[in-house]
């Protein structure tokens, strides 16, 4: 019998692990998490997906300031005034901000980004292009747990997206969605918070309860 937790049970604990040793990943492990993308749906299978895998510090820390800057002038000051989300207690909100800023000071430490990116040419991406491209994202945080790596689904730089793409030197037509943030966790895998199903599922009609949920 293996040891290895089953999938239900790597979704349950894949949590935004924001605290992260500086050691490097093997490139095997990281192989592997962009392998994981590569099997996620994408639209048409048309792949415009293009993954962009940074450990130049140069290019972290450029970025980082744009990653900073909208925590300091927009993500701060919403965490202040907001209240903790459906299945998280208010010690828990507190210790999930603290996180947040912690990632915000130490992103550009972190071993390696993996930057999800599409390349879409010069017309504005519509509504739906990021459906393309999380499924990827989602896969890769799976297989980054499943390896007993830590991974965070990070967008705050698109606050500055023209600025902070730049810094990551994508060609025009090429756009930035994600970085994953990837390493070594701190701290231990656990459950993630969550209301329960009845919150937010509805039947037939919205607003309909969802006998036995
Ligand atoms: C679209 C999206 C964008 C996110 N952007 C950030 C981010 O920029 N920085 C960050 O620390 N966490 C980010 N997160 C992680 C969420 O804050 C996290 O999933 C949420 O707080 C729940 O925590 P958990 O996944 O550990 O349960 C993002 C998640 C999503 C889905």
């Amino acid at each position: 019998m293996s040891d290895d937790p089953g999938l239900f049970e790597i979704m349950q604990t894949t949590r935004a692990m924001r605290r992260l040793k500086p050691d490097p990943v093997p490139e095997a492990l990281i192989a592997k998490i962009l392998q994981a993308g590569l099997w996620a749906a994408n639209g048409g299978n048309t792949q415009r997906w293009r993954f962009l895998v940074v450990k130049d510090a140069k290019i972290k820390q450029a970025v980082q300031v744009h990653y900073k800057r909208a925590f300091d002038e927009i993500i701060g000051p919403r965490y202040l005034a907001s209240q903790p989300p459906p299945g998280v207690t208010a010690e828990k909100y507190r210790r999930q901000h603290a996180a947040v800023e912690y990632l915000t000071e130490h992103f550009h430490e972190a071993p390696v980004w993996i930057v999800a990116c599409l390349e879409e040419g010069a017309e504005p991406p519509p509504r739906w292009a990021g459906s393309s491209i999380y499924p990827a994202v989602q896969n890769m945080l799976l297989a980054a747990r499943a390896l007993g790596l830590g991974a965070t689904l990070t967008t705050r730089h698109l606050f500055f997206e023209k600025a902070a793409d730049g810094a990551l030197g994508l060609p025009p037509g090429v756009r930035s969605y994600a970085i994953l943030p990837v390493g070594y966790p701190l701290g231990k895998f656990g459950p993630v918070g969550r209301g329960k199903l009845s919150e937010f599922v509805y039947k037939d009609r919205w607003g309909a309860a969802y006998p036995g949920l």
